[in-house]
């Protein structure tokens, strides 16, 4: 099923002609970002958007109970299955001319260096090490992207390869399931295959096995794709940027990989997959696949750990949110150094008891604001944190932790909410 056959019964469609440079993608994505959009007529294509833009959204289409995709994704890490490989891949129905200043692909915002793939996950593989992780990637002519290499594992693959005077095989995917994009965007150890994660996840919701296809270049990706882009990074850079991230404010150019594309393939009648740069599908296709690794840190430093949520205030990846059931009353803090070095790129966190809902931001703050004086926060210097944050700017960076659990000998007739019975 490619993201075209899963279009829900209420998405919006929008029939009138939108311009690829002017930017009206995004103001309509903007406007409503429960709602799945599918527009009929960008420049003549049709594309979607925020079609993973809600955790009930992720869940349906992954078959699966929506409070359960934290412990979806863990159990799917540690263990993978094998993918079917087919003969007849949906993404090779169609060879598309090889011109990517043709498809559906916008400017996202006024002072964007250009049109960016937003959704592209790219799938690659190096002396038997496979790798499989999202990044942006700005149209620069016909055959020609700069992608954005944040140094983790495709970074560290290409220089492996650069070392050696060798270009870097791959394979863009833009518009695959669910499973595959939350395996792409999971931190897993270095050469984990990502695809049998994702196998593994549909095993579970699907009761099948993911089915992936052989592009020519060699490379397996998932079958049911709406597009796929075969190509190289080769040994050259270029300016790539500025691109609002997810933060929404304009991250700054800089030198990038340039990546040639051989090959063009769809599926028929594509949807190019228009992922709303900061918006909401952005946050939680970004920052949903942290929390299991949250979750799993601190439950080796803290086993009362009930649970965790990146929270949509801090873009869902700068700001956590961590819920224990304290059994000594130093688990707050630890609960605090495990979860920041579970999402490295987390600089605040909140801990708090196991009676706050960690979904309710008021409710956060009421514990922060009644169960806690300042000298329990905890203010750590000089940390790698996201290149992504413009208050430090690509240097390091303070992490915050506050530790909003009440002491073990606390007298709760003091702290507990009045209730009328
Ligand atoms: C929508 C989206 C866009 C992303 N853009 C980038 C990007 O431009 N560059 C990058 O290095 N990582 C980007 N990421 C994050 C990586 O895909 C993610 O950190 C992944 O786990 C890295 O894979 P690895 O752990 O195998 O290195 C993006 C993630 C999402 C969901």
């Amino acid at each position: 099923m490619t993201v075209k056959d899963s279009v829900p019964s209420d998405a919006v469609f929008v029939k009138d002609r939108l311009d690829r440079d002017g930017c009206s993608v995004t103001s309509v994505l903007m406007q409503d970002q429960d709602k799945t959009i599918v527009f009929e007529d960008l420049d003549g294509q049709r594309a979607v958007g925020n079609r993973f833009s809600t955790r009930e959204k992720i869940a349906a289409a992954m078959n699966i109970p929506s409070d359960g995709i934290v412990n979806h994704i863990l159990d799917a890490v540690a263990h993978p299955k094998p993918c079917e490989v087919v003969e007849d891949p949906s993404f090779r129905q169609v060879e598309v001319e090889r011109d990517l200043t043709k498809l559906p692909i916008p400017k996202y915002f006024p002072e964007d260096g250009g049109r960016y793939i937003s959704s592209g996950v790219i799938v690659t593989e190096y002396n038997g090490m496979k790798n499989m992780s999202f990044h942006r990637m700005m149209i620069m002519g016909p055959d020609s992207i700069a992608v954005r290499l944040v140094p983790r594992h495709l970074f560290t693959l290409r220089r492996m390869a650069k070392e050696k005077g060798e270009e870097l095989r791959v394979s863009i995917c833009i518009g695959a399931q669910a499973e595959v994009l939350l395996a792409a965007a999971t931190s897993m150890d270095f050469g984990a295959d990502e695809l049998e994660v994702a196998s593994s996840m549909h095993c579970i919701g699907h009761g099948s096995p993911l089915k992936v296809g052989r592009c020519d270049n060699g490379l397996l990706v998932p079958a049911d794709t709406d597009y796929v882009l075969e190509g190289r990074i080769t040994l050259e850079e270029a300016t790539e940027g500025p691109f609002v991230d997810i933060t929404g404010t304009y991250d700054f150019e800089r030198q990038e990989p340039v990546i040639r594309i051989d090959r063009i393939w769809s599926c028929k009648d594509p949807l190019m997959h228009v992922l709303l740069p900061g918006g909401w599908e952005h946050y939680l296709l970004m920052g949903l696949p942290r929390e299991p690794m949250i979750l799993k840190s601190v439950r080796q430093a803290v086993p009362g750990v009930k649970n965790v949520r990146l929270t949509e205030g801090g873009c869902c990846w700068l700001n956590g949110v961590v819920s224990i059931k304290k059994n000594k009353d130093g688990d707050g803090v630890n609960a605090i150094l495990a979860a920041l070095s579970g999402h490295t790129s987390m600089k605040q966190v909140i801990v708090v008891d196991d009676d706050i809902d960690i979904f309710d931001d008021r409710e956060v703050e009421w514990a922060v604001a009644t169960r806690m004086q300042a000298d329990r926060i905890l203010r750590i210097p000089g940390a790698a944190g996201s290149s992504l944050d413009p208050s430090s700017h690509g240097k390091n960076t303070w992490k915050v932790g506050f530790d909003a659990t009440l002491p073990l000998d606390a007298d709760p007739a003091l702290f507990k909410k009045a209730k009328l019975n």
